[in-house]
């Protein structure tokens, strides 16, 4: 048997300030499905998600709420893991920055860089952002003097701390950008780094004194490390970093750091100086996706406009939700976010499209053919363009999928699902059972469509793997369907001849819409 080739994913390390919104689970529902998709082509993977605890900002709301700050991280953390499983996140570790086995990682990559010579005591004299735990330069303030991300004011801090010399490494990380234009996806937000490096790297402060929630630095243990030191080096953690070499020259370097926007520039400059100051290699790609705004305004507390994903899956469920997400809005671009969108998907796309797909096809097997599908025998012309059509999809899957093109590739696999609809309707599946001499002709539509379903079914596994799994068990295929592979679909005939269907439910129920008005407040 050969190696499976390995596969290392992860999202971002989402900080447990505040309750983790829709635009948290989009981040981890793309790296879900990527690496949902990525196990369906045989490698594998690692796919890590976590928590970036540290902090002065936690410590401030911890002291709010009148409790430690790990009792306070504990409660949030708790919250992300639940929602992670909820929205069938399949990821195969998740990281705390709390954790033992990160402080040990962090401090032996503080002594390593500093036996090297690449960090030194200085002082620190800066405009921090509170919230966004960001230092900024005079010049890098918007227009009212305030943070350039979250636009609020910033605080001019002075203090000893200890730096890394990020400057030494600005030219290796400017080559590097320029010789590998697939390490930053898209390529807009490889311009702006490119741009970023060539006004010239400032060291990084990498310690702070004023407050104590974080990992002591090991040589001077009334500094505590500066959270970009401590949650970029979470990524090396679970795989071995220190305690594991094999697991780690598996994994390392990572495939993918899908991050949002904002932090591209973390993930493109700091993190490729401190794997240069430790000789890693850097990760092969950094991929910035776009916020979700909501109702075309970004999401925020104020404006009371914060999407609650817990609420959603009560209401629709997970895989209405990935759906939605994934099938909606372009990666690497602002996606729009709303309520009124996410019924009309459910209702055209999951509950019609899909739903009646699988409802037509297991209720005529049952109604004309006792629930057996039958071996098929000889083709038609539309047979064989359903075929045709299957095998470019599957094809187009492959690809796209590779190429991270999510909605795409759902779009795709919708219009083959519509083109198994409208195979219904050309071959008249009900006229053909009123006639004995069409009884082949009735078996060979029965067993295509299913077969559609089965390729289908596979298709949007890492979109909604609830709903492949069902579709899969009221088809009743033999196959255990956690087993099933890519190459499973890449030949048409996998429904063995003689199948009895199961039992059909309904998929997605529709959305009343007149309903949902009337009990609007
Ligand atoms: O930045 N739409 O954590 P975080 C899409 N701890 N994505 C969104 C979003 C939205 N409306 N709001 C937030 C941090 N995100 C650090 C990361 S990684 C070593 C450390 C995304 O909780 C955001 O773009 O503030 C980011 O990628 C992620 O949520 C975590 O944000
Ligand atoms: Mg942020």
């Amino acid at each position: 048997m050969t190696e499976k080739k390995p596969f290392y994913i992860t999202t971002p390390i989402y900080y447990p300030s505040a309750k983790l919104h829709i635009g948290h689970a989009y981040c981890t529902t793309i790296a879900d499905s990527i690496a949902r998709f990525h196990r369906l082509i045989g490698e594998d993977v690692f796919f890590l998600t976590g928590s970036d605890e540290h902090g002065q900002k936690i410590q401030q709301k911890a002291e709010e709420a009148g409790v430690t700050p790990i009792e306070y991280v504990d409660k949030i953390v708790a919250g992300f893991q639940n929602l992670w499983k909820r929205l069938n996140i399949s990821n195969d570790d998740f990281i705390r920055t709390t954790q033992k086995r990160h402080e040990r990682v962090v401090q032996e990559i503080f002594n390593r860089i500093y036996a090297k010579g690449d960090i030194y005591k200085g002082s620190y004299k800066g405009l921090y952002c509170t919230p966004c735990e960001s230092y900024w330069t005079e010049h890098q303030l918007d227009e009212n003097g305030c943070c350039p991300d979250c636009h609020r004011p910033v605080q001019e801090v002075s203090e000893e701390a200890y730096f890394f010399k990020m400057s030494k490494y600005a030219d290796r990380v400017l080559q590097y950008i320029e010789d590998h234009p697939d390490f930053i996806q898209p390529v807009s937000r490889r311009n702006e780094m490119i741009n970023f490096i060539k006004q010239g790297l400032d060291d990084l402060c990498i310690s702070r004194t004023s407050f104590d929630w974080g990992i002591p630095v090991p040589i001077d243990p009334k500094h505590v490390i500066y959270v970009w030191f401590d949650a970029l080096t979470n990524y090396l953690t679970p795989i071995g970093f220190l305690d594991n070499p094999e697991k780690f020259q598996k994994y390392w370097p990572a495939d993918l750091h899908l991050v949002g926007k904002e932090i591209v520039r973390f993930h493109t400059i700091i993190w490729p100086c401190i794997l240069m100051a430790l000789d890693l290699p850097l990760p092969k790609k950094v991929y910035g996706h776009g916020w979700l705004i909501v109702d075309g305004d970004k999401m925020s507390k104020s404006k009371g406009n914060v999407v609650d994903p817990n609420g959603l899956i009560d209401e629709f469920g997970a895989d209405a939700i990935r759906y939605f997400l994934l099938r909606e809005i372009n990666l690497g671009q602002d996606g729009n976010f709303s309520r009124d969108a996410l019924i009309q998907r459910i209702n055209s796309d999951l509950a019609n499209d899909l739903g009646n797909l699988l409802h037509r096809t297991l209720n005529m097997t049952i109604k004309f053919q006792d629930g057996v599908l039958l071996a098929p025998e000889g083709e038609s012309e539309v047979d064989k363009s359903l075929k045709v059509d299957a095998k470019e999809t599957v094809d187009f899957f492959k690809k796209n999928m590779q190429d991270m093109q999510l909605s795409a590739t759902i779009k795709k696999v919708w219009a083959f699902i519509s083109r198994a609809n409208k195979y219904i309707d050309e071959t008249t599946p009900w006229a053909l059972a009123k006639d004995p001499a069409k009884k082949q002709e009735l078996a060979n539509v029965m067993y295509n469509l299913a077969e559609s379903l089965r390729v289908i079914s596979v298709l949007i596994s890492p979109f909604m793997p609830v709903t492949a799994g069902r579709i899969w068990k009221q088809l009743n295929l033999p196959q255990a369907f956690k087993d099933v592979q890519i190459e499973d679909i890449e030949s048409w005939g996998g429904v063995p001849a003689g199948l009895k269907v199961g039992e059909p439910e309904q998929l997605f129920p529709r959305i009343e819409v007149e309903k949902e008005e009337a009990e609007k407040p």
